[in-house]
């Protein structure tokens, strides 16, 4: 039995600045949430994503490997950016650019904890210093004119309490941010341990501006648990989504208290599995590195997986990794469905 929602019916959106969020959000996810993925995703039902996290400095000096990374398509709307960087007034520029380009939401990241973007004091380092926070939140917001402004962010940097991230949320919402995503994690716990639910609930108990809940929603139970223990808002998604398009349909019908939908049978996992591969292979110069990780997300746990994993790790070409797919025949297909 699902955990009952607090009230049968939900908010299908949020009421942004000039835009209405959707309540189940795609979250930005570096080498995974790229165009393929999305057009995919939006197959099956999802309402709105981010591409994955922009460097600032990049998008200002216009590198074409920052263009690549946010290409997109009319049919691929609404989309948000997020912006990664330290400086207020590139992070301002930045976002005045990203607004030109016609992206409906400009995020900044306060969440990623990887090193190399840590020690030039973007990311997660911006939850150990409100000063520069507040300068970037000011710099951005001035920037852009029409579209709503928001930021994702971990519980803290070290302090699980969610104390550091409350003070950046106040910090943002007096600097006219519009809503809040926080990762139920800090930065020192990486992806280990649980989302910790009721942590983000102190983060929405110290705003009055929306906040989406993050980390560990895999199906509708969870997204009902993250939403009841927290009062979040909104439900963002990160990983349940990669081979699993499925997950945004399940996850509103548990929110809205509505009878969920079947689970995909083998047979919609190969086809879906088969266009995202074509689709890979029309959008990205490049495909035979991301789809070795791509086809097997849509296969995980699937009996003779490992072996249909090293044949694909081993093709170096999409023609042969899509024989593999189409050759593909779990031990037992009955334990599938
Ligand atoms: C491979 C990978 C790439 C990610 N890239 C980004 C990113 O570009 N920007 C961001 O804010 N978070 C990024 N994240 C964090 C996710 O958006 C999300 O906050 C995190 O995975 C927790 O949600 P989940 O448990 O639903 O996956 C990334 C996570 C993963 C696993």
């Amino acid at each position: 039995m699902l955990p009952r929602p607090r009230s049968c019916t939900i908010d299908l959106m949020i009421q942004l600045r000039n835009f209405e969020l959707p309540t189940v959000v795609q979250s930005p996810m570096a080498d995974c949430t790229d165009l393929a993925f999305r057009l995919i995703a939006r197959r099956h039902g999802m309402r709105f994503a981010f591409l994955e996290m922009i460097s600032s400095e990049a998008l200002v000096r216009n590198t074409r490997a920052t263009f690549d990374l946010m290409k997109t398509l009319p049919e691929d709307k609404p989309l948000g950016a997020q912006l990664v960087g330290s400086d207020p007034i590139v992070m301002g520029e930045a976002a005045a650019k990203v607004e030109s380009m016609g992206y409906g939401l400009v995020d900044m990241n306060l969440g990623c904890p990887v090193p190399k973007v840590v020690c030039k004091g973007a990311g997660s380092q911006l939850l150990r210093e409100p000063q520069t926070a507040q300068k970037i939140f000011t710099s951005v917001v001035k920037a852009v004119k029409r579209v709503p402004v928001t930021i994702k962010m971990r519980l803290g940097y070290c302090d699980a309490s969610g104390g550091e991230a409350a003070t950046i949320a106040r910090i943002a919402q007096d600097c006219g941010i519009q809503a809040i995503s926080v990762h139920g994690r800090t930065r020192s716990q990486g992806y280990s341990g649980k989302a910790d639910y009721e942590a983000i609930g102190r983060i929405k108990q110290a705003v009055s501006i929306p906040v989406i809940g993050n980390g560990d929603v895999i199906d509708g139970e969870s997204a009902l648990r993250i939403r009841s223990v927290s009062g979040c808002d909104g439900v963002m998604l990160g990983r349940g989504a990669l081979g699993n398009p499925w997950i945004y349909r399940q996850i509103e019908a548990a929110l809205a208290g509505e009878t969920l939908p079947p689970r995909p049978t083998f047979e919609d996992r190969k086809r879906t599995a088969l266009e995202h591969l074509d689709l890979q292979a029309q959008y990205d110069p490049n495909p035979v590195g991301p789809l070795r990780r791509i086809l097997c997300w849509y296969f995980r746990d699937m009996p003779g997986v490992a072996d249909l994993r090293n044949r694909i790790c081993r093709a170096d070409n999409v023609a042969d990794m899509r024989g593999m797919v189409e050759a593909y025949q779990p031990f037992e297909k009955a334990a599938l469905c």
